[in-house]
């Protein structure tokens, strides 16, 4: 079996992607598949610990030994991922979370107008739960998040870790067919604290396995 070197820890993980409504039937996504975070919830319950999976509109199986909590928007994560990390050992953020949501979501649905091409929306930002959660970090709380990049993905990591002040920061290339929704991934695990440590494509499994390695150690 799987070391049991998160046993007695409660983690908090979040999976998937939020989805920030326009109106009742339509919302803003993204290509978050949930596969990675899920495969994170899987391999730490595995390990031994207490798992809080914060699930955004994924249609997976739950994760054995995982309490799934699911959310829809930006700010139903925020809502539900505090309240988990109050009591929580460590914190994954391998959520997609958008970063606007619409100013207004209409209550009933928008329908097309004569004579109108074009149909403004506005967004606003929505709060940065990764940065919230290093602001009111518990004694010895590890926290990490991830982060998918186009192009300079190395460059655009490191200055984000910088940014955002948690412990590790997972990169990874993704693009139209890399990552998303795939059953493999490839990164770079950003440390605050250690070196840098390369992951070679593989499952999302390898990839979590990784990543509760350095948490662990963290974690003493
Ligand atoms: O800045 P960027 O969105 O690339 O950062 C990615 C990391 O920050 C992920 O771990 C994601 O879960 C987290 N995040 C967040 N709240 C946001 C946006 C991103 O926690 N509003």
């Amino acid at each position: 079996g799987a070391p049991q070197d998160l046993a007695g820890r409660h983690v908090v993980v979040s999976a998937g992607g939020t989805r920030e409504p326009i109106d009742p039937v339509r919302f803003i996504g993204n290509r978050s598949s949930g596969i990675q975070g899920y495969a994170l919830a899987k391999v730490a319950a595995a390990r031994g610990a207490k798992v809080t999976l914060v699930a955004a509109n994924t249609s997976l199986p739950d994760p054995a030994g995982a309490a799934v909590v699911r959310v829809g928007s930006a700010l139903e994560m925020r809502t539900a991922v505090l309240e988990a990390a109050a009591s929580a050992d460590a914190v994954v953020m391998a959520a997609a979370v958008a970063d606007f949501r619409p100013v207004t979501s209409a209550t009933s649905k928008i329908k097309k107008r004569e004579g109108e091409d074009t149909l403004p929306i506005e967004l606003v930002k929505n709060p940065d739960i990764l940065a919230e959660l290093v602001l009111r970090r518990t004694p010895g709380q590890v926290i990490a998040g991830f982060a998918a990049e186009t192009d300079d993905v190395l460059e655009h990591g490191r200055a984000k870790l910088a940014r955002k002040g948690c412990d590790l920061l997972v990169v990874n290339q993704v693009g139209e067919d890399l990552t998303f929704g795939a059953p493999d991934n490839a990164g770079v695990v950003l440390s605050a604290s250690g070196p840098e440590r390369e992951i070679p494509r593989g499952s999302k499994e390898a990839l979590a396995a990784v990543v509760w390695d350095e948490i662990a150690a963290l974690l003493g």
